[in-house]
């Protein structure tokens, strides 16, 4: 039964299955605060679509995140730790019943998982994505039937027969890379890129090589990708001329950070290589199922309102999450080196669904847009969606409140979670539009909490969504991880956040 929670007035759904008590009394609990601010709209939410909460392994969490990818063929070519796995997506498009001859959307398509995985069933796929450094990915693992093994093979006899020379062009690093690699595996990265460029190789061949030195260049550098940062290990010049600094403001330094065995560009070019070799061998060995797939470079927000309607069987896919993770950040040194300046990075990160403290909100540009697009009143239909929203407007009401009352590590959460749902509600209300009747949607999401609040993302995307025609099906919450101790876990003491997958249909 549909229910519609109406702004500034709680209505207790009728549910399918109304909630035991113990239940009401642990999400009660699970949301009690000091008083400060209400949480009855997202209680109310939580009962309303209590009977969709299904706990499974069948989803776990090695395969929703790159983890089960690590030994896949192909898709660890890239380590994108924001990825999620080759099988989830198989598995979720068996569930959905979609084969050869449907097509489907990926709007946060990443590493290409969803797209690779659509192209070996011989499924049509349109993905979008914002960031270069996945498109470079792309465009080199989609070409796998393409390339000529014996000069790969080639490529990496010479590889293994000659030391690296010392590159006559410099790293082009932006002040976060700077002093990111020791000034010897700066020159040999750069000496293998000015060799690929200069030797006589296809433009397959050249493709696979530049993927192949991005996605070793974490590993030789003394940076690692955590969460919303880079860490440095205190070898970096640049770790220690932080901590020198702090020092002499009499601050203690930084906490140590060693990462162990930094490669060698030479041992890590010819390791990768060896295994895309082994990837490709067996790849090229498999049948094709001819289909179509293309990933368009651009946000998704002006992306997906151009779309023609009621094309997609089926959308999997995981957007950023709200979780302050700056992926131009994290991905900074692959983002230096396939080309992009200061500028072409602080652009990138504005146009991040907002999930960075620095983002700005993004409402009026979507107001213009919507108007070049002759949508206006679709614009204004999805702004009024978010505005009654009642859960909604209590989780951005209860952020301000914390805000104000300095209980925020930081205030950009407050623009940021605003910024997040709003975006979101641009994009659900697009995928209600280009999805087919009997379409199903899945996304993958993690539940967030600021300043105490719990946000209920999974069923605050899944109130939207039946806002805007879908009907929820499944809330798949996978298990708990054992002894997660967040930051908000030891101070609020209670369960960790849900983790989940939520299934709709356009009907
Ligand atoms: C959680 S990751 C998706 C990972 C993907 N499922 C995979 O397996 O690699 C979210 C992706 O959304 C992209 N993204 C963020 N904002 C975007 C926007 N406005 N338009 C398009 N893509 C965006 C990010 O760059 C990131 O790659």
């Amino acid at each position: 039964m549909k229910t519609r929670v109406v702004a500034s007035q709680i209505i207790l759904p009728l549910l399918e299955a109304t909630p035991s008590p113990t239940y009401e009394a642990k999400i009660r609990d699970a949301y009690a605060n000091d008083g400060a601010t209400s949480c009855e709209a997202r209680i109310a939410l939580e009962f309303k679509y209590a009977h969709l909460l299904t706990p499974t392994d069948e989803f776990n969490r090695k395969l929703v995140s790159y983890q089960a990818n690590k030994e896949a063929r192909l898709h660890n070519w890239l380590k994108y730790k924001e990825g999620f796995s080759a099988q989830l997506v198989e598995n979720l498009l068996s569930k959905f019943g979609i084969g050869p001859g449907q097509k489907i959307l990926e709007p946060f398509a990443g590493s290409a998982t969803t797209l690779l995985v659509a192209k070996e069933l011989g499924i049509d796929a349109i993905g979008v994505e914002i960031l270069p450094v996945c498109h470079l990915a792309w465009e080199a693992k989609s070409k796998y039937r393409e390339y000529n093994l014996n000069e790969l093979r080639r490529v990496l006899k010479w590889a293994k027969e000659t030391v690296p020379g010392q590159s006559t062009t410099a790293f082009p690093h932006i002040t976060i890379t700077e002093s990111a690699f020791s000034p010897e595996q700066e020159a040999n990265l750069m000496w293998y890129a000015e060799q690929f460029e200069s030797l006589d190789l296809s433009e397959q061949t050249r493709l696979l090589l530049q993927l192949i030195l991005m996605s070793i260049l974490e590993d030789i550098s003394y940076t690692r990708k955590d969460g919303q940062y880079l860490r440095w290990d205190s070898r970096a010049v640049k770790a220690q001329g932080r901590d020198a600094r702090r020092e002499a403001q009499g601050k203690p330094p930084f906490k140590t950070f060693d990462k162990g065995k930094i490669l060698d560009a030479k041992e890590a070019f010819i390791t990768a290589l060896h295994q895309a070799i082994c990837d490709i061998e067996a790849m090229q060995s498999n049948g094709e199922l001819l289909s179509h797939q293309e990933l368009i470079q651009g946000t998704i927000l002006e992306t997906l309102p151009k779309m023609e309607g009621g094309q997609f069987d089926a959308v999997i896919t995981s957007p950023p999450y709200c979780n302050r993770y700056d992926y131009t950040r994290t991905y900074a040194l692959e983002l230096a080196f396939v080309g992009a300046d200061e500028k072409a990075i602080r652009h990138l990160r504005q146009e991040l669904l907002s999930c960075t403290v620095e983002n700005h909100s993004k409402l009026e540009r979507l107001e213009r847009f919507y108007s070049s697009i002759n949508r206006s009143v679709d614009f204004q239909v999805i702004v009024d969606v978010v505005s009654s929203n009642a859960a909604l407007q209590e989780v951005f009401a209860s952020i301000q409140t914390r805000g104000a009352r300095g209980e925020l590590n930081n205030k950009g959460v407050i623009r940021m979670v605003e910024g997040y749902f709003t975006e979101l509600a641009f994009v659900i209300f697009e995928l209600y539009r280009v999805c087919r009747a009997g379409a199903q949607v899945a996304i993958v999401n993690d539940n967030v909490r600021y300043g105490g609040e719990i946000i209920p993302v999974d069923l605050l995307m899944t109130d939207l969504a039946a806002d805007f025609g879908f009907s929820p099906e499944a809330v798949y919450v996978l298990p708990q991880r054992k002894g997660n101790s967040s930051q908000q876990m030891g101070k609020y003491g209670r369960e960790a956040n849900r983790k989940s997958i939520t299934i709709w249909a356009k009907h």
